[in-house]
């Protein structure tokens, strides 16, 4: 099926936690090679959220630019993508539409699928626009990535938020209407209701990665999906940015165009710039790969990328789209590597006491640190609700 509209993203706009721990600190803490992280994981930093800061005010903080671009006028939907959402029964995107002042007249809700939530939220909103061409989606990837202290999976946490306007004669990149998904029951990573960090079986986590998105691959191309040599390039999820490359190797292969590590490595360079720097940001970061190949590349006007979702549990899509012209002027480069760049760096003993600070559970009244310069902050906990505010 073809739609007669062009739908897709319109503007994509991004935000991430206000401290950055380099992984040289976590490395020597670990007393292991610098270049384990550096090199074999492909990680410099990673993200860490201020003490009033969660996925909610990274999120409102993310949109809040498109808003000021564009007006809230035509937006109908909000869809929140989270695995690490802020309560088990409203949807954040609820604190959200609030914190920016959103019309009543929309609708709003919260979805989940580990890192691939993001992706449903996309697809869905597309559907949304093509049934009715005069409404906008208001789309928001927003997690802080948590593993255990001294576990496997600690090196690649992070926090980040994407937003994206999802409308019709979008100005940045065209969605195909095909795609190609692909669902598995696989215990590689998960995280049960009673804990705050996420549990992983590290191995199979990279193998059940490369079989879902093959899977998802093969499907994509019986329905109508580009031949691979026809994409300019893809975005991979990136829990760590060489899973990215691994991915690329492994789906190179499948489509019969086999790559080298290093040519793969070269190929992905331009969507591998933030995460290097902010780590895994789960829903947001093949979004952030996304952001990161359209800041760093002057030449894709009416090209094919394709994209390349993935979350544990698990699910995949690959999907495709064409970048519009004049891209480039509707890009917020500027704005995502400041946002980077004005992190506060901490020392070790500093990032093991935000980790081990505690959520207060005992409904009182709890203020919080005023640390984050981001435009929305959590103030406190009263009553057990969350009190978030714009930040003076
Ligand atoms: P590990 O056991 O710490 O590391 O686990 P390793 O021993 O496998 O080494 C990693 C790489 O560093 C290897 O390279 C080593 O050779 C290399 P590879 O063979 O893979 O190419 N290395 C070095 N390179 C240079 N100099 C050195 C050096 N030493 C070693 N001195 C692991 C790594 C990623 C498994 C761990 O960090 C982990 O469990 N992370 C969390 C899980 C994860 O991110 N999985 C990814 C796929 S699942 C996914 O993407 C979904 C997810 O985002 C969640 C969701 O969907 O919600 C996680």
């Amino acid at each position: 099926s073809t739609s007669t509209v062009s739908v897709g993203i319109h503007d994509i706009s991004t935000a991430t936690g206000h401290y950055a721990l380099p992984l040289e600190t976590l490395a020597a803490q670990h007393g292991i090679d610098p270049q384990k992280f550096l090199v074999g994981i492909g990680q410099e930093a990673m993200s860490l959220p201020a003490e009033d800061e969660d996925p909610v005010t990274l999120a409102a903080s993310a949109a809040a630019p498109i808003l000021a671009r564009h007006g809230a006028e035509n937006i109908r939907t909000v869809l929140f993508a989270t695995e690490t959402g802020v309560d088990q029964s409203t949807a954040a995107g609820v604190y959200v539409h609030s914190l920016l002042g959103l019309p009543r007249t929309a609708r709003t809700v919260e979805l989940k699928q580990a890192c691939y939530s993001g992706t449903a939220a996309l697809q869905f909103a597309a559907s949304l626009v093509a049934r009715d061409p005069s409404q906008q989606v208001l789309v928001i990837a927003s997690d802080i990535a948590r593993y255990a202290l001294d576990s496997g999976g600690e090196p690649t946490q992070g926090a980040g938020a994407v937003a994206m306007l999802v409308a019709a004669d979008p100005a940045v990149l065209e969605l195909d209407p095909f795609s190609g998904v692909y669902t598995r029951d696989i215990p590689d990573f998960w995280r049960p209701n009673y804990l705050s960090t996420a549990l992983v079986d590290g191995k199979l986590s990279i193998r059940a990665y490369i079989d879902a998105l093959t899977g998802a691959w093969r499907d994509y191309r019986e329905h109508g999906g580009r031949a691979f040599e026809d994409l300019a390039t893809i975005c991979y999820h990136q829990p760590f940015t060489k899973m990215a490359v691994k991915a690329h190797v492994a789906l190179a292969e499948v489509a019969g165009q086999p790559v080298e590590k290093d040519v793969a490595a070269a190929q992905l360079a331009d969507t591998l710039h933030y995460n290097r720097l902010i780590g895994n940001s789960y829903t947001a970061s093949m979004y952030y790969g996304l952001a990161s190949l359209l800041d760093h590349r002057e030449d894709l006007a009416g090209q094919a990328v394709g994209l390349a979702s993935y979350g544990s549990g698990s699910v995949s899509e690959f999907f495709s789209g064409t970048v519009r012209d004049g891209y480039r002027s509707h890009g917020r480069a500027a704005e995502t590597r400041a946002g980077i760049e004005a992190r506060e760096v901490i020392d070790y003993a500093r990032y093991r006491e935000l980790h081990e600070r505690e959520v207060p559970v005992d409904g009182g009244e709890h203020e919080l640190p005023r640390v984050t310069r981001a435009p929305f902050r959590l103030a406190g906990y009263s009553g057990h609700r969350r009190l978030y505010e714009r930040n003076a």
